[in-house]
């Protein structure tokens, strides 16, 4: 049937909205968490309501949408993407952050149709960024129009290193080896523990490339279209095209940084998001 996008986009902010309310209220208290895969991969009370709202929201709007949630996810149910128009939501990203309050933390939600984001917003409500885009029309931080950096030469990028919350012995060798690997190649290195946000910061042309082995689709689905739409490369860490289920991703501002990072990192295969 038909989607209308106009109501999607609309709906996308306003749930962004809900939610940066729920996480602003939230984020100076007091926090009950627990822990999922493992014992840095956090959750508490506001990933779960924050989740719930939105997710109620959405059922009523658009009946027919699929859903895939962080939470919902960790809860039991499917995660599974096919082609109909699947909203993609993590309620915080960065819960890490969020329990020590470190203020870098967003709300992500995508709308995906066969299988290609066409909606996102990255919502940071502590430090009020919003990262918004939607598909062939550009994207934006608070209303202005984003553009990645364009840099090509690795020996002058900043760059994120993504460590993750997995700790699987095998996937903690690959990290080290592409930390050791890089931090002398590169200008600098950076970590905000939001892969959401990360992946925005090369949207702004702020850093120059983000990679990671371990996200969900959840972290990624938002942050990939709005980084294209400034005119960034997304794919696959080894170069192939993203998978957005694979748990894979590298994100930088030019094909020539793609080509040299994708050529240089260790690789992983973590398990994906759909078995
Ligand atoms: C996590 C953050 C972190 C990344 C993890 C994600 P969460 O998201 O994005 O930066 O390293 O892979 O799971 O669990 O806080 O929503």
């Amino acid at each position: 049937d038909h989607l209308d996008l106009d109501l999607a986009e609309t709906t996308l902010m306003e749930l962004a909205d809900e939610a940066g309310r729920i996480i602003r209220e939230a984020f100076s208290k007091e926090k009950r968490i627990k822990t999922k895969s493992s014992n840095v991969d956090l959750v508490t009370e506001t990933d779960q309501k924050v989740e719930m709202v939105l997710k109620a929201r959405l059922a009523e709007l658009f009946p027919t949408h699929k859903f895939i949630g962080e939470e919902s996810t960790a809860g039991g149910a499917k995660c599974q993407l096919t082609d109909e128009p699947t909203w993609i939501i993590d309620p915080v990203d960065g819960t890490m952050n969020f329990v020590h309050g470190f203020p870098f933390i967003a709300v992500s939600i995508a709308l995906v149709v066969q299988r290609q984001p066409v909606l996102g917003i990255v919502y940071n409500p502590i430090l009020e960024l919003k990262y918004s885009a939607r598909i062939g029309k550009g994207s934006f931080l608070n209303g202005e129009k984003l553009q990645v950096s364009g840099q090509e030469d690795l020996s002058q990028a900043l760059i994120f290193i993504e460590i993750g919350t997995g700790r699987d012995p095998e996937k903690m060798k690959c990290v080290q080896a592409n930390f050791a690997n890089l931090i002398s190649q590169v200008h600098g290195v950076r970590l905000l523990g939001s892969a959401a946000l990360q992946v925005c910061m090369v949207a702004q042309g702020a850093c120059d490339a983000y990679s990671s082995f371990g996200v969900h689709v959840w972290d990624i689905a938002a942050g990939a279209l709005i980084v294209t739409e400034a005119g960034g490369i997304v794919c696959d860490t080894a170069g192939a095209p993203l998978d957005l289920m694979g748990r894979r991703i590298l994100v930088t501002s030019s094909l020539k940084l793609t080509e040299t990072l994708s050529n240089t990192l260790v690789q992983y295969s973590p398990d994906r998001d759909d078995v």
